[in-house]
């Protein structure tokens, strides 16, 4: 009954990075597949924010079939000026996987390949905020190695707490700073 519910997962499932020049094709449906999970609907600028500075940070899952976005991961990476001496800090905005593929591992593979592209770039760390009560992200950042670095109380306009998750990229030693200084986030 329960595998009824999974779609099949598509034997060649087409990953992609996002370029500039594929937002008229895929903003709409990437904008689709995130508003559906959220509590907080974002406005068109918030995408925009994030995808004219860090397009090369976004990664989504196509069904080569249909054409059709089941996963998305929306990226950014800038210095962080808290940590002294300041920090390349990569942060996890937004992600999702169209309900009827997870468990596939499409998440996993979308935040191992945002990862690896800010690896390139030379993060130092990548940071998250997630909602204490969303076990399957908990569960995803925490297997991949993320580490719970704060709580943060009544974090969501609904009133629900956050962790903040951090990835350290390098070696302990070179991550000197607090982790309190600023925020990355969406509030
Ligand atoms: C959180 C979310 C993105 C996870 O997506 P997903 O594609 O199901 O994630 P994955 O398939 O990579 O991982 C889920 C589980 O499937 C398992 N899995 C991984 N590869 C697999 C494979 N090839 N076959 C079967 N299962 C697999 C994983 O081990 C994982 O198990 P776990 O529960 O022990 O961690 C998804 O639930 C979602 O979109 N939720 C709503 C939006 C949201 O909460 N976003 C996060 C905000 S921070």
């Amino acid at each position: 009954m329960e595998k009824s519910r999974m779609a099949e997962l598509p034997p060649e499932l087409r990953y992609i990075q996002y370029e500039h020049a594929l937002e008229k094709k895929y903003l709409p449906a990437i904008r689709a597949l995130i508003s559906k999970d959220l509590s907080e609907p974002y406005s068109i600028y918030v995408y925009r924010y994030f995808l004219y500075q860090w397009g090369e940070l976004c990664f989504m899952a196509l069904d080569p079939k249909t054409d059709t976005m089941i996963g998305v991961v929306v990226c950014k990476l800038e210095p962080h000026q808290s940590h002294s001496p300041p920090t390349l800090r990569g942060y996890i905005a937004m992600l999702a996987v169209s309900s009827s593929y997870r468990n596939h591992g499409i998440a996993t593979t979308l935040v191992r390949k945002a990862i690896d592209a800010m690896v390139e770039r030379d993060a130092d760390e990548v940071v998250l905020e997630t909602e204490e009560t969303n076990i399957p992200a908990m569960k995803l950042y925490e297997r991949l190695g993320f580490l719970r670095s704060k709580k943060l109380h009544r974090y969501y306009l609904n009133g629900n707490s956050a962790f903040r998750l951090v990835l350290h990229l390098k070696r302990a030693q070179d991550m000197v700073g607090d982790e309190n200084g600023g925020e990355d986030g969406l509030e």
